[in-house]
């Protein structure tokens, strides 16, 4: 008989076919078997007919277990009021396992706390088979956006002996002979060495910071991808990160529009996504949260509800520019109009989803730069390749970094971004 895949069954309408997976759910009305099954690729309604198929069959139905793994045989029917417009009439069941103990989750209420500390079995629940499909999606778009437009890949290293960031939230682990090493804040200063030798380049991969915050934003491992591209300006950078988040938008409304519908997302707002994107300046947003109420003075740092205090205004993401320098990483080059703010920009996400980009132009003079890093207390002798760049035909570029669960709990309209990762690291969790 024909292995095949739920997702496919459309069409294999009067074939008889098998399945194989596992049982979400169970009813039964007496003299018949609802098996809600799954396989991965998606759920399907199985029924057993007491009057059509052996008397083993229907007991084994009868005795199946929530997460029992079967393979299931029978014939697929065209059911306009199923999901995917399939039903399957069961044939024949095969046991794999019958778990002895029961599923510990079934039913809509369980806490928080626990479903993470379950989070290897939660994954295998409706809402969290979407979520993740939806988050592979925006991935495939992201790497899509960029090998359609001539960048190149490079994978930066996890290790580092240079801190990329800032020297406050860094994890430091012991390298052998060397000394001190660090866990990548982000990659961008190689994706800088890089580009130098490529133009156009990007990375995708994690990144940790050792950030005490508890939000509903901050992870301590996230994925983070990042761009940096020779001889671009500032508003060449901007605009590279309206395209994106554009495009990832609209691909991830095309390929993941059933599994956004079906954990309730309102797609009609994210239909509203187009370039270009409202621009206002650090000052602007200073005087805006001002005239909102907002205790905050030229210099403040935006927090969390002061992102989404200025995001509720627009209802697309919105560019804020050009902050204080002292705010900002030691990389970034000062505004030649008035170097007290700097050519830097982070993108905040509508409907108070915060901060999903943070970019920058960045300091190509070697003097300025050795000044910087020493005005931040970082290490000017762990930067000399850093520095190199500056030496041998340095050029203006820009970059900036998108934080994928950041994105992912926006588009997904997810409550918090522990659920945007598969296995979220936060502060008080690294278990399971
Ligand atoms: O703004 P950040 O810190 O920028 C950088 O690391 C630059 N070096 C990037 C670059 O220019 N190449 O981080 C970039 C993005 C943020 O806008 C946010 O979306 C995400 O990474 N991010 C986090 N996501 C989850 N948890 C955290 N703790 C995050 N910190 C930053
Ligand atoms: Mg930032």
């Amino acid at each position: 008989m024909r292995v095949a895949e739920i997702s496919s069954l459309s069409k294999h309408i009067n074939e008889h076919v098998q399945i194989r997976g596992w049982l979400r759910r169970r009813r039964s009305s007496g003299k018949i078997q609802f098996l809600f099954l799954r396989d991965g690729s998606g759920f399907i309604q199985g029924i057993v007919e007491k009057s059509s198929v052996p008397e083993s069959v229907f007991q084994v139905a009868a005795s199946l277990k929530m997460e029992s793994s079967v393979v299931v045989s029978g014939l697929v029917k065209a059911e306009e009021r199923a999901p995917g417009g399939v039903e399957l009439f069961v044939e024949d069941l095969q046991i794999i396992q019958i778990p002895e103990k029961d599923f510990p989750i079934n039913k809509p209420d369980h806490s928080i706390d626990f479903l993470m500390d379950n989070r290897h079995l939660w994954l295998r629940t409706q809402r969290q088979t979407h979520v993740l499909k939806i988050r592979h999606e925006i991935i495939r778009a992201v790497r899509e956006f960029y090998n359609d437009r001539g960048f190149v890949l490079i994978d930066t290293p996890i290790f580092t002996g240079s801190i990329g960031e800032s020297a406050g939230n860094t994890f430091e682990i012991d390298y052998f002979d060397y000394g001190k090493a660090y866990l990548a804040q982000t990659g961008q200063l190689y994706l800088e060495a890089a580009a130098m030798a490529l133009g156009k380049v990007y990375n995708l991969g994690p990144t940790f910071r050792a950030e005490k915050s508890k939000t509903r934003r901050h992870l301590i491992e996230f994925w983070m991808n990042e761009a940096e591209v020779a001889y671009y300006g500032h508003d060449d950078n901007i605009k590279l990160q309206e395209e994106l988040v554009t495009y990832v938008v609209k691909s991830t409304l095309e390929r993941a529009g059933e599994d956004l519908k079906s954990i309730g997302r309102d797609t009609s707002k994210l239909e509203k996504i187009e370039t270009p994107f409202p621009r206002i300046t650090y000052d602007e947003a200073v005087r805006l949260l001002q005239k909102k109420g907002f205790e905050i003075n030229w210099g403040d740092d935006i927090g969390g509800d002061e992102e989404t205090a200025i995001a509720n205004e627009f209802d697309k993401p919105i560019v804020v520019e050009r902050y204080p320098r002292m705010m900002k990483a030691f990389y970034m080059q000062p505004d030649p109009e008035r170097p007290e703010v700097v050519l830097c920009d982070d993108m905040l996400a509508p409907e108070g989803y915060g901060e999903i980009i943070g970019a920058s132009e960045r300091i190509y003079d070697r003097d300025l730069l050795i000044e910087r890093i020493n005005e931040y207390g970082l290490d000017v002798s762990s930067y000399d390749w850093y520095l190199d760049l500056r030496d041998y035909g340095t050029v203006p570029h820009s970059g900036f970094g998108m934080g994928i669960e950041r994105i992912v709990a926006w588009i997904a309209g997810l409550e918090h971004i522990r659920e945007a990762i598969p296995f979220a690291r936060t502060l008080y969790r690294i278990h399971p």
